[in-house]
């Protein structure tokens, strides 16, 4: 039987590039001979992407912040049992751009529902599974806002699709402000397993970073290489 693999979750808020820094790394741990396992929240499974096509469809109208927090939790509760623990028992290192301190963030500060309640929840639904690191990326809130509707406005119109990923860029500012200190509050707390990585370099410069704190904080085997020849 393989070892247990690891399990790495990025989170920050919209557009500050989790989704590019997660590729690159799943790039470097793969070339240094690791089964890696790429996925994200809301969403991974079949149910979760149609979980996520409600609770981000700026045409949801009218959802109350306990049923959008249910809603994440039901798509994770789905993603854990399906991909997540699979991944790890079978030794992969498992990568998931989103986790539930998003849900801490979001729902639990953004949406003002507390973090009690998402953590309970976390514990009756997800077993309290934890990742061995969380990379929280860390940016300016409103350049990061301003991508992330450039981005998703370009995917809306090219895709012709019915529906959009808009729901929650419309917003507030304060609404940003508490969560990206809903991520700090969850920083201090968990020193040992969130690490604030500076997304404000170029993608280059913060992959380097990445690969700096994975290697120093978990044991993979050829990671350590890579980070000399980055340098
Ligand atoms: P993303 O996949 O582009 O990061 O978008 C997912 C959106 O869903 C993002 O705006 C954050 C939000 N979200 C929550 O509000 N709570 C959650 O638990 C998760 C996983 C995501």
């Amino acid at each position: 039987m393989s070892r247990r693999g690891k399990f790495i979750t990025f989170e920050g808020l919209d557009g500050t590039g989790k989704s590019t820094q997660m590729r690159k790394l799943a790039a470097v741990l793969r070339e240094a001979g690791h089964k890696v396992v790429e996925t994200r929240e809301p969403g991974g499974t079949a149910t979760g992407e149609r979980i996520r096509r409600v609770a981000l469809d700026s045409g949801t109208s009218g959802l109350t912040p306990l049923a959008e927090m249910a809603l994440m939790f039901a798509s994770r509760a789905q993603h854990i049992a399906e991909v997540i623990e699979p991944g790890l028992a079978a030794g992969a290192i498992v990568l998931c751009d989103r986790f539930t301190d998003s849900t801490e963030a979001y729902q639990g500060n953004g949406r003002r529902l507390g973090s009690d309640a998402v953590r309970e929840l976390h514990r009756v639904l997800c077993g309290n599974l934890q990742p061995d690191l969380t990379i929280l990326m860390d940016s300016n809130p409103q350049a990061s806002l301003n991508r992330a509707r450039r981005r998703n406005q370009r995917v809306s119109k090219s895709s012709g699709r019915s529906h959009d990923e808009n729901r929650f860029e419309q917003e507030t500012r304060s609404f940003f402000g508490r969560v990206r200190e809903g991520y700090l509050a969850i920083a201090k707390r968990e020193p040992g397993r969130v690490v604030i990585v500076d997304a404000r370099g170029t993608p280059a410069q913060t992959h380097q970073k990445i690969v700096e704190v994975v290697s120093g904080k978990l044991a993979l085997a050829g990671l350590a290489r890579r980070v000399h020849h980055a340098r």
